[in-house]
């Protein structure tokens, strides 16, 4: 007989306790899943997370390079991921190999590179820091003055970042391709028709489309301006599965999607290939394991804890 969602969410937790594990969700996951986690943030908490838990198993809820930088960070744990084909559009834009080429290059220009954290543990390898969201401002500040500056993969969180710093940056070309389907277009529409609301927007989204924004930040700093915001109206411009943790948060605002071109708001495909069945299904199996070689994992580290010493 079928388990009902009931005795799917007890076995999880029961799996839990007897695995000693923890469950870190992406504030992207679906509500099942962020309503079961231990921890639902944004990458640069679910870093410290990862960091900080003396779990012996960790059951990354989010993408591959999320499992894998907990994974970086905690050589002698288990991390699973439920679904081990939950990739990312921008770390498919920058294959390891292309970085290393290109550095190679360019060798002369003695480039300091920052990668976003959404990468694979072998571009991480060739970085000097790596940044997310919510801390890119403060990473790029400090770096050193005297050397350009090379901003991997997403080229729209590079911009950003230029303006908000002043410094400028040679961008790769890689984005994200669920945040690139909001429009000026799309978000004006949906301004025009809630003209009393504020738009946040996720830094991925194009430039065209922060203009519109009264705010831009990470998905963690989104509940804290929804939580502050006077207005009652909010306009979120990232992936839908935001909307479930900002409810949660900020129950008693009307928080409308921003919408696409083609729909009324935006999913990640390969967020939402995590499902309560696969989650426990790899609690079960402790598969699939998130797994590196160890000479590319000690390289990655360097730069994530220079990340997370410098955002302190
Ligand atoms: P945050 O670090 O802001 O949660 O962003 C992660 C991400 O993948 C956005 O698309
Ligand atoms: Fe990657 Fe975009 Fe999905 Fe975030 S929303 S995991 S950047 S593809």
């Amino acid at each position: 007989m079928a388990s009902t969602a009931l005795d799917l969410k007890e076995d999880i937790l029961r799996l839990k306790k007897e695995r000693n594990a923890v469950i870190l969700a992406h504030n992207y996951q679906v509500g099942p899943i962020q309503d079961i986690a231990d921890y639902v943030g944004d990458s640069l908490g679910l870093a410290y997370q990862a960091r900080e838990t003396d779990a012996e198993v960790i059951a990354f809820c989010g993408v591959h390079f999320m499992a894998e930088t907990a994974k970086i960070l905690n050589p002698n744990k288990i991390v699973v991921l439920p679904d081990k084909d939950a990739g990312c559009s921008l770390e498919e834009s920058c294959p390891a190999d292309k970085l290393e080429a290109f550095l190679i290059e360019s060798k002369e220009k003695n480039y300091y590179v920052i990668a976003y954290i959404n990468c694979s543990g072998g571009v991480k390898a060739l970085c000097d820091v790596i940044c997310t969201s919510g801390n890119a401002v403060r990473i790029v500040e400090q770096a050193p003055a005297d050397r350009p500056i090379l901003f991997v993969p997403d080229a729209n969180l590079g911009a950003w970042v230029m303006e908000q710093t002043g410094r400028k940056m040679d961008l790769w070309k890689g984005s994200c391709y669920v945040h690139v389907e909001f429009t000026r277009d799309s978000i004006q529409r949906i301004k025009d028709e809630h003209p009393d609301a504020v738009v946040v927007a996720h830094p991925e989204c194009t430039t065209a489309v922060r203009l519109l924004a009264d705010e831009v930040c990470s998905t963690e700093k989104m509940v804290h301006f929804c939580k502050n915001s006077p207005a009652k109206n909010i306009i979120v411009v990232t992936e839908s599965g935001m909307l479930h943790r900002l409810q949660k948060e900020a129950p008693d605002k009307n928080l409308i999607p921003g919408p696409t071109d083609h729909c009324a708001c935006a999913d990640c495909r390969y967020m939402k290939m995590n499902t309560l069945e696969k989650l426990h299904a790899c609690l079960d199996s402790l598969e699939p394991r998130v797994e590196m070689p160890e000479d590319i994992r000690q390289r990655a580290e360097a730069p994530i804890l220079r990340m997370l010493e410098q955002s302190k």
